[in-house]
């Protein structure tokens, strides 16, 4: 199995921010900007008329009448499945990502993700068919699955101990970066006929390049290679990285985590065991909720949204941008304040922040916006407005967070296999929440405002009383520090599982 080597209880090591870690880290982290990228593409692509006409015409034509029902022009199975098919196979991919990972490495598995991004890529941007562009889209997911496991693995294992929270934290940056951008091209591509959208799905492959002759470039992590009994060169590596000469004890440290986790013959089983209980449940659900903020209607579907409610193509598209650079602006917030005002603060206050705006959205639908007929200019404002301002409350809190406590909190030897199962699961909310969208938007109207506002009184609620605060806790003492003084997850701590440590387990 993979290990994630962490350590913020262990000893701080000597180690320097060197420029090959900053050169390795960049590189890396392009994969978090091609799956932002493929995120924010694939809503501006289908509000585009010519890629309707091409490969969803009933779509096109339902469009053109406009007027006969603004909640559901969209409506159509295959556009969603152009969309959702992505995640669908990220999710398988993430599993087969996560054997490559500790077979080969992690830097072959970031080379696969780039070579499944160029096939992707050129099947989409190429397409003459809907096959081709849904085979496109289940080869960038195939990508995204190797890609998402990956790079936090590998980010998270070069990075020195100290700076290992905020280099989690980047890739998450680098996922709205990478939406940004995919927000500008659509811009810009959709005044080019008849061919901006290949322009814009063509785009991915500048990124998937640079990950393809980037990964040539980096270190394999040493962690990967003492996992696979090259302890020489993983030696070597370690010395390559950190810059200074006296690398012995973190080594020692690799060395001994490594044994530990070659121990447990199945991760996923033991986490099953009662002990894996408190981190596992809180990462799938964290997953869900992460979905059901409703994050990804927007990020979707923003331009369709928009122009819903009344905007042209151009201003919706326009609209995207701007949300997109609010959430890079925010996830700056996020990630100064995750380790001061802590983990828990940032997850209630935004549930109430998100509330309030999915609320005050579902109204002015409600009440404004019919069947047919457009929202009056200052109402389609106030919309926007709030847009923005609920997207702000998910990039400091949920967004980055539903990658960063699932990534903390479990114990070394189910890290990697419980990490695995949480991005499977993110994915696949994400395919359900791409897939039924639009669909939801037809029946439910702007019923599915309150749908989520729901769901966000579930996840604060759930937040209030079930996460425990993780921040400033080493990362290897959640047992004693968190979960065995916690009310209800303390009923998980058996007493029998105290004493894990290599010599038990060998007896
Ligand atoms: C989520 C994505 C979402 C993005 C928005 C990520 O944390 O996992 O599904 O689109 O944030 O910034």
């Amino acid at each position: 199995m993979a290990v994630v080597v962490s350590n913020a209880n262990a000893p701080a090591f000597e180690a320097k921010m060197t420029v090959y870690v900053f050169i390795c880290v960049m590189i890396a982290a392009v994969g978090g900007l091609i799956f932002g990228y493929d995120i924010g593409i694939s809503g501006g692509v289908s509000a585009m008329d010519d890629f309707l006409k091409e490969f969803f015409p009933a779509v096109w034509e339902r469009k053109k009448h406009v007027h006969e029902n603004n909640y559901c022009k969209y409506d159509n199975q295959f556009l969603q499945l152009f969309t959702s098919s992505l995640y669908l196979a990220a999710l398988v991919a993430s599993f087969f990502a996560s054997a490559t990972c500790s077979k080969l490495g992690r830097r072959p598995t970031m080379q696969f993700a780039s070579i499944f991004f160029l096939i992707g890529v050129g099947l989409t941007a190429g397409a003459v068919n809907l096959v081709m562009l849904i085979i496109g889209r289940l080869f960038l997911g195939f990508g995204v699955g190797f890609g998402n496991q990956a790079v936090p693995l590998f980010l998270s294992e070069i990075a020195p101990a100290q700076l290992r929270g905020g280099l989690n934290i980047v890739f998450q940056l680098m996922v709205t970066i990478g939406i940004l951008i995919a927000n500008i091209v659509n811009y810009f591509t959709a005044t080019v006929h008849p061919y901006g959208w290949r322009i814009a799905l063509g785009g991915a492959g500048i990124p998937a390049v640079i990950l393809l002759f980037g990964s040539l470039l980096i270190i394999e992590t040493p962690t990967s290679l003492i996992e696979r009994n090259k302890n020489e060169e993983g030696k070597e590596a370690l010395r390559k990285i950190r810059g200074v000469d006296d690398i012995n004890d973190e080594y020692e440290s690799i060395v001994h985590a490594c044994d530990i986790a070659s121990q447990v013959k199945d991760p996923y089983r033991k986490l099953l065991k009662p002990a894996s209980r408190p981190p596992f449940i809180i990462g799938m659900l964290l997953q869900l909720f992460q979905q059901f903020t409703g994050i990804n209607a927007i990020m979707f579907y923003a331009p369709v949204l928009f122009q819903t409610v009344g905007f042209g193509s151009d201003a919706a598209l326009l609209s995207a941008v701007i949300t997109g650079t609010i959430n890079v602006l925010a996830t700056f917030v996020g990630i100064y304040l995750v380790d001061k005002t802590g983990r828990r603060f940032l997850l209630l206050q935004s549930s109430v922040h998100m509330l309030i705006c999915q609320l005050i959205i579902g109204i002015i639908l409600a009440k404004d916006l019919g069947i047919t007929g457009t929202l009056g200019r200052p109402q389609a404002l106030v919309v926007v407005i709030f847009v923005c301002v609920y997207v702000m409350g998910f990039a400091w809190s949920w967004g980055p967070l539903g990658w960063l406590i699932p990534s903390e909190t479990f114990p070394l030897e189910t890290r990697s296999a419980g990490f695995a199962v949480a991005v499977s699961c993110n994915m696949f909310f994400t395919f359900v929440i791409a897939q039924a969208f639009l669909s939801m938007l037809c029946g439910m109207r702007s019923g599915i405002f309150f749908f989520f506002s729901a769901w966000i009184i579930v996840m604060g609620l759930f937040a209030f009383f079930f996460i425990p605060e993780t921040k400033g806790i080493a990362i290897d003492d959640m047992r004693e520090s968190v979960w065995k003084p916690h009310w209800f997850w303390k009923r998980y701590m058996l007493p029998e599982d105290d004493h894990h440590d290599v010599e038990k387990r060998n007896a």
